[in-house]
């Protein structure tokens, strides 16, 4: 009598060859589906590794172009953009500046390849000279003068040629602040790519030696508690009716539990960014030995697939580009 257990049902049929293997799997990662972030820091001539994050390096300014055309040129097809700034204070105000680092970062990128989308990280703690992401008053970050802030990099990012602004500051009402800000500087077709949970993570640790803006203290008070579940689905679903084109996980591997939540809730293009301090145990993993690199990265990002992401940031994207998956 046939029935749907053991022995009329056999699982390992369908996984007898690779070609039946390929034509039942899930999900697939392609090209399409990744963004490269990138550090790019001024005033120096060459690049410069990151310790903390092996084949990652701080490109000059003055060799973005050509980079930028090489990165375009092995099949990426979205970056991040973060600035090293040598030019820091108190409000991170060089991010808004007409020549500021980050206005002429994104104009080097579109002209080099006008076809590759530049995303705009839009924060501030690479810009201040105390690390934090906004305004210090007293001893907190100001919410709403923050916003302000905010609102004039945006735009001064979608007028240097953005694709897409990226705000990951977590302060309360910033999509609402940034989408008035862009309409009324004319610039209602830009989207925002919300970093809408993003987690007060120590994986998050190689990158702040990366992009240069080491804090005293912590971020506690505007980016979530690692503990927290419900509260990131009220943050995603709030930044959706603030009116967000993408939603967006951070940390990835250890909130899959968020991404597969925000995919039940929201229709909105949902994207996870594997952060430094995930890109940072995988290499140093695999260059003990521990670990075999490739089918690693293939398996986390297959990962973030099947819990519901339909984009990835990873560090990874310019090796998938190059080496295939
Ligand atoms: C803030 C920002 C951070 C990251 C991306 N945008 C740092 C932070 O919030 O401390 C971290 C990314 C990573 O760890 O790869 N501008």
């Amino acid at each position: 009598m046939p029935s749907n257990i053991f022995p009329s049902v056999r699982m390992r049929r369908l996984r007898k060859t690779p070609a039946l293997r390929d034509l039942v799997r899930e999900n697939s990662v392609t090209m399409n589906d990744l963004i490269l972030p990138i550090f790019v820091e001024e005033e120096i001539d060459k690049s410069l590794p990151i310790s903390s994050m092996p084949g990652v390096d701080r490109i000059p300014e003055k060799k973005l172009g050509e980079e930028i055309k090489a990165i375009a040129a092995d099949g990426v097809k979205a970056v991040m953009l973060f600035g090293v700034s040598h030019k820091k204070d108190a409000t991170g105000s060089d991010s808004w500046k007409e020549d500021g680092l980050l206005s002429r970062m994104i104009k080097r990128a579109k002209d080099a390849a006008p076809e590759m989308l530049v995303i705009a990280d839009t924060c501030f703690c690479e810009y201040t000279d105390h690390g934090h992401c906004g305004v210090i008053d007293g001893d907190h970050v100001h919410n709403d003068m923050t916003l302000t802030n905010l609102a004039r990099q945006a735009v001064s990012s979608a007028s240097a040629g953005a694709d897409i602004i990226a705000p990951s500051a977590m302060m309360d009402g910033q999509i609402a602040a940034l989408r008035e800000g862009l309409d009324e500087a004319g610039f209602s077709d830009t989207s925002i790519m919300a970093y809408s949970s993003k987690f007060a993570s120590a994986f998050y640790g190689p990158f702040r030696a990366a992009a240069g803006c080491e804090l005293k203290g912590d971020r506690k008070t505007y980016q979530m508690d690692p503990f927290n579940g419900r509260e990131a689905l009220r943050e995603s679903l709030m930044d959706e009716a603030e009116g967000a084109d993408f939603l967006m996980v951070k940390p990835g591997l250890p909130y899959l539990d968020i991404l597969a939540k925000v995919r039940e809730s929201s229709l909105l293009p949902l994207v996870v960014y594997q952060v430094s301090g995930e890109y940072a145990m995988i290499k140093f993993a695999a260059k003990a030995g521990a670990l075999d690199e490739k089918r690693v990265v293939r398996e986390t990002l297959g990962a973030f697939k099947r819990a519901g992401a339909d984009l990835i940031l990873s560090y990874f994207a310019r090796d998938i580009a190059r080496h295939g998956f």
